[in-house]
């Protein structure tokens, strides 16, 4: 069997040089779209016997430092999961405040995000999201509509199931007004569907806090990208995670079922 094959074998001479510093200067190697799942932040506070939104606080704090650094790095898109579609069971107090920390971010660090150049962008289902969060947001995306750099994508209130069941019934619709044929259905034309159309598939997926699960995050989008669980909570991730995060990014071999 496998005739005439055979493995290459490591020469003596060939050393394996781990990688040691991020090619920040080759735009290539950068992920052009990161994805992070930021979790850990009711662990965080409950180790230093705080409340768990004091974790929340915490981890908004976060968001700020990595968005900077994702910019700095010349990072396109960075899409934060911040709230899910199954995050309505928790107790409401934790709901509650988890629903007033898009406002009292972009309160403090908008004009900071604009002076960056960075763009906001909103994706989840809006409608049952209060409307003091939708505003802050979308004062934010207005605010920043003409900038030109980094998207900073949050996803609030987002369940990739519930976006992909939104997007069979958008498709199912224009069927039956005869603006789409059923026959020009394929991954592009659901792709266009989705709420992530203009942004592309992340390459690269973070989830912190050592779980190794999606959670209902992006299904569809991340059927190529890498993956890169640390066992860091969320307040606890640092530029330097981000940059560890890239470092083992660039020295994957993405192969998209080639060879
Ligand atoms: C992630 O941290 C933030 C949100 C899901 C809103 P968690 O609140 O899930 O923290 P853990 O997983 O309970 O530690
Ligand atoms: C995923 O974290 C959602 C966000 C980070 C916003 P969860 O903490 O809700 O996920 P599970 O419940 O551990 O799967
Ligand atoms: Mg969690």
């Amino acid at each position: 069997m496998f005739k005439g094959f055979s493995f290459r074998k490591r020469k003596e001479q060939e050393p394996i040089v781990p990688p040691t510093k991020l090619d920040v200067n080759n735009d290539s190697t950068i992920p052009g779209h990161v994805a992070i799942i930021m979790d850990g932040n009711g662990r965080w506070a409950k180790k230093r016997n705080l409340p768990r939104i004091a974790g929340h606080h915490e981890g908004m704090k976060v968001v700020r430092k990595i968005a900077r650094e994702a910019n700095s790095l010349g990072i396109k898109v960075l899409t934060l999961y911040a709230f899910s579609t199954e995050n309505w069971k928790r107790p409401r107090t934790e709901v509650e405040f988890l629903m007033k920390l898009p406002q009292e971010f972009l309160g403090t660090f908008l004009p900071e995000l604009i002076e960056e150049n960075v763009q906001v962008r909103l994706m989840g289902n809006e409608n049952q999201l209060p409307s003091y969060t939708v505003e802050a947001v979308k004062k934010a995306v207005e605010a920043t509509k003409n900038n030109t750099g980094m998207i900073l994508n949050f996803a609030l209130n987002y369940g990739s199931r519930d976006e992909m069941i939104q997007s069979i019934k958008a498709i199912a619709n224009d069927v039956k007004e005869n603006k789409i044929a059923i026959e020009s259905i394929d991954e592009a034309l659901f792709n266009d569907y989705l709420m992530t159309s203009e942004l592309g598939d992340p390459d690269l997926l973070i989830r912190t806090s050592g779980e190794l699960r999606i959670s209902n995050f992006m299904l569809w989008q991340i059927a190529y990208s890498e993956l890169y669980f640390t066992d860091e909570f969320w307040p606890d991730f640092t530029e330097e995670s981000l940059r560890n995060a890239i470092l083992e990014y660039q020295n994957r071999s993405r192969r998209f079922g080639g060879v």
